[in-house]
């Protein structure tokens, strides 16, 4: 099985002392930086600024929300990001978005949405480092997993056995396991671990529940 990655979303930090919380976030892998530009979803977030005033030696992972995300791509290939994930459903060229993400030495993301179908992202698999399945609609915190999107992560991971997969939204101790279960070996959460009183013990937590029920 494929080493499972455990990424805190920062969206549900206190962005007042952002930084002590991302020391705090011990046992986390990286982070997830979800940008959102009031377009592509309803709600804006923050841009390249605050990435670059984030201090960890973790590798960030970026979730663009944005309309025609390959206009904003070098803003947001700073040293610390890993990975740069956009939307299938925001690129007017997808492959030649994720080419141009190559390109400037990143790792290449396709995130979809809930209502998107799985098999929209396999005419991208050869050019992708990573896939995000959207477990809630994207644009805010806090959400309910979708559990009918877990069905998307099973039928991908099938076909694509050694992909990075993720899934991003809703997930928490009740139910990281079955998003394993399903495939996923890239988990973001944010409110279950920063909404939390005690972040590295959220971070344990989760863990702790990742192969069984809890
Ligand atoms: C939603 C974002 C998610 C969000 C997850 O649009 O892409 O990354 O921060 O937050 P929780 O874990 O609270 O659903
Ligand atoms: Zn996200």
């Amino acid at each position: 099985m494929k080493k499972i990655v455990l990424n805190p979303s920062i969206l549900s930090a206190d962005f007042g002392k952002l930084n002590e919380q991302l020391q705090e976030a011990k046992g986390a892998d990286g982070f997830h930086v979800d940008i959102m530009d009031g377009h592509f979803v309803k709600n804006i977030s923050f841009g390249p600024l605050v990435i670059r005033s984030m201090k960890t030696r973790r590798p960030l992972d970026v979730h663009l929300m944005i309309t025609r995300p390959e206009r904003y791509l070098k803003d947001y290939a700073t040293p610390r990001v890993r990975t740069i994930i956009v939307h299938e459903e925001a690129c007017a060229d997808a492959a030649g978005t994720l080419k141009k993400i190559k390109r400037l030495g990143k790792r290449a993301g396709l995130a979809i949405s809930p209502d998107t179908d799985v098999e929209s992202l396999y005419p991208y698999l050869k050019l992708l480092d990573f896939v995000l399945i959207m477990t809630v609609h994207p644009g805010f915190g806090g959400q309910k997993l979708i559990r009918r999107c877990l069905k998307k992560v099973s039928k991908l991971r099938k076909k694509a056995p050694l992909i990075d997969i993720g899934v991003d939204g809703g997930i928490n101790k009740s139910n990281i396991h079955e998003a394993v279960a399903s495939g996923a070996n890239v988990i973001t959460a944010g409110s279950a671990i920063f909404k939390s009183r005690d972040i590295p013990k959220a971070i344990r937590d989760l863990r702790k529940c990742l192969e069984f029920k809890c």
